[in-house]
């Protein structure tokens, strides 16, 4: 791994065109970060945000032989941590496709050791949002197809949400589940649309910003469905490659887009920390 800081400095901004409330950060995040601003969310419906590290040629994980991490692509980079740590920080409840879980199985979503020394920084902001210590998480699966074992599972009483089809519903519960863990089931047998998972999660928390923190299948469904608010994402500075043998997925699976369907993104804001660029991208959400 190569650290390309060696400590945190600030971020450097390029550009910043956000606009809505500024979040209570303390001084030492609004330090680092500059200000965060979230625009209301529309019509009720909760803001959905994603959250993802690529290389600059998009891959997000590298396959056999890789320890399926964001640090892997990212370089163990504090930045990129910092930028997650403050949207974890601000949001209600964290969504992730049961395949990024699979990757990482001991990975809890939390707020701590995500920064060295900022951990007390991260929990005052949310405390001034008001928001319980660690945000809940919403596992999508179609299969149901979910270990009992998995970490965040064993993060907090009733933190956690599968949202599955009725087959998948059908196939825990024969398995069962830790207790405290709900189920949200959508009526099918394949995939769940991502409205469905929009309204899964705002039905059980209320929620008002929604984090998806991969993977790129979820991610695909997302925009596929136009359910994706915005997107942060940093690019680290490395070119990974493809060979024969080996997939790598990118930041997009599972959905294509072309000229006449893309949906054109608007940078919102752009920093960069060493040879690390951290873009936001704001992109037209379908009324539902
Ligand atoms: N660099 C980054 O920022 C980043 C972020 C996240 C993940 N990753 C990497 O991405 C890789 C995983 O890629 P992936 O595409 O497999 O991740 P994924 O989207 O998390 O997982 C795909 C699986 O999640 C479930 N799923 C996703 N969308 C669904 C939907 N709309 N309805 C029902 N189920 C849905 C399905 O599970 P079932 O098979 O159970 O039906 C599907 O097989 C890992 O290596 C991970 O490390 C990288």
């Amino acid at each position: 791994v190569n650290h390309t800081v060696s400590e945190l400095s600030p971020f450097e901004t390029l550009i910043d065109d956000s606009s809505g409330d500024r979040l209570p950060l303390t001084d030492e995040l609004a330090r680092l970060y500059g200000q965060l601003r979230f625009s209301r969310p529309h019509s009720g419906e909760p803001r959905v945000i994603a959250s993802f590290v690529e290389t600059l040629d998009g891959v997000v994980a590298l396959g056999r032989g890789g320890v399926s991490g964001g640090a892997e692509i990212s370089g163990a980079s504090p930045h990129d941590r910092l930028v997650l740590g403050l949207l974890r920080a601000a949001a209600d409840v964290i969504v992730v496709g049961a395949g990024t879980v699979r990757a990482v199985p001991r990975h809890r979503w939390t707020l701590d050791h995500l920064v060295p020394g900022l951990d007390d920084d991260l929990i005052a902001l949310r405390a001034r949002l008001g928001k319980t210590l660690i945000p809940s998480v919403a596992v999508v699966t179609g299969s149901g197809q979910v270990n009992p074992e998995w970490r965040l599972f064993h993060t907090g009483e009733d933190r956690a949400l599968v949202v599955t089809t009725s087959r998948g519903a059908q196939h825990l519960a024969d398995r069962g589940l830790p207790a405290g863990v709900r189920v949200a089931s959508v009526e099918g047998s394949g995939d769940v649309g991502a409205g469905a998972v929009v309204s899964a999660v705002r039905d059980w928390r209320d929620a008002r910003l929604v984090l998806i923190e991969g993977g790129p299948t979820l991610l695909g469904r997302f925009l596929a469905d136009r359910q994706l608010d915005e997107i942060f994402l940093t690019l680290s500075p490395w070119l990974a490659g493809r060979d024969r043998d080996v997939a790598r997925v990118s930041l997009v699976e599972g959905a294509g887009f072309t000229p006449l369907d893309r949906q054109w993104g608007r940078l919102v804001t752009l920093k960069h920390a060493g040879s690390h660029l951290f873009a936001r991208f704001a992109f037209e959400r379908a009324q539902s």
